[in-house]
C-alpha cells in the first residue's frame, strides 16, 4: 500500500505534494501504462472538484484513450480536434473555462464544465496529453496549470516504455 501526506489546503502545497507522490510512485517504473495508471489515481484523490482525469496517447496521428478515472470516455481524438487534440496539435496547455464556448469541444461527461489539458513532451517528443474535467464551471486557473504542467515535466520521460 502507498501512503501521501497531500496537504489540500492551498494550491501550491497542494501541488508541491502532488509532485512529491507522482515522483515517488513512478521513480524506476519503467512501464508507461503502469505510471499514468498511478498518476490519474493520485490526481482523482486528491485534486478537489473533478469528473474525469487521465492520459491520452498519441498512436500515430491520433490520441487514444490511456489510463483514467471517471466515466468512460470517447477513445480516439484526431490532432487539432478537441481541447485535447488542439493541445497535442499546439503542444500548449488549454486551460478552458467553459468548454461549451470552446469551438470543437467534444462531451465525453455532459457533467464537465471546464477542463485543462497539458501536453506530454519528452526529448521534443509528444507522448500524448493529461486531462482533467470539473463540474464546476472556471475551475482551473493558472496555479493549476503551473502545477500540473510541473507534473507532466517530471511524468513525460516516465512514459517512454
Ligand atoms: N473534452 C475532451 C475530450 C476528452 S474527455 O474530456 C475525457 C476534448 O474536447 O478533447
Amino acid at each position: 500500500m502507498f501512503s501521501f501526506d497531500v496537504n489540500a489546503c492551498d494550491k501550491v502545497s497542494l501541488y508541491d505534494d502532488l509532485t512529491a507522490a507522482v515522483d515517488a510512485i513512478t521513480a524506476g517504473e519503467p512501464d508507461a501504462i503502469a505510471n499514468m495508471a498511478n498518476v490519474a489515481a493520485l490526481i482523482w484523490e486528491y485534486v478537489p472538484d473533478l469528473n474525469w482525469a487521465g492520459f491520452y496517447r498519441l498512436a500515430g496521428d491520433e490520441l487514444v484513450l490511456g489510463p483514467f478515472q471517471g466515466k468512460a470516455a470517447c477513445i480516439r481524438i484526431p490532432l487539432g480536434k478537441g481541447v485535447c487534440g488542439t493541445a497535442a496539435a499546439e503542444r500548449a496547455t488549454q486551460l478552458v473555462a467553459d468548454v461549451h464556448a470552446f469551438p470543437g469541444h467534444i462531451a465525453c461527461d455532459a457533467a464537465s464544465a471546464s477542463e485543462i489539458v497539458v501536453p506530454l513532451l519528452a526529448d521534443g517528443r509528444l507522448i500524448g496529453v493529461l486531462d482533467l474535467d470539473s463540474p464546476v464551471p472556471g475551475r482551473f486557473d493558472t496555479e493549476d496549470q503551473s502545477g500540473l504542467e510541473r507534473i507532466a515535466t517530471l511524468l513525460a520521460p516516465r512514459l517512454l516504455a
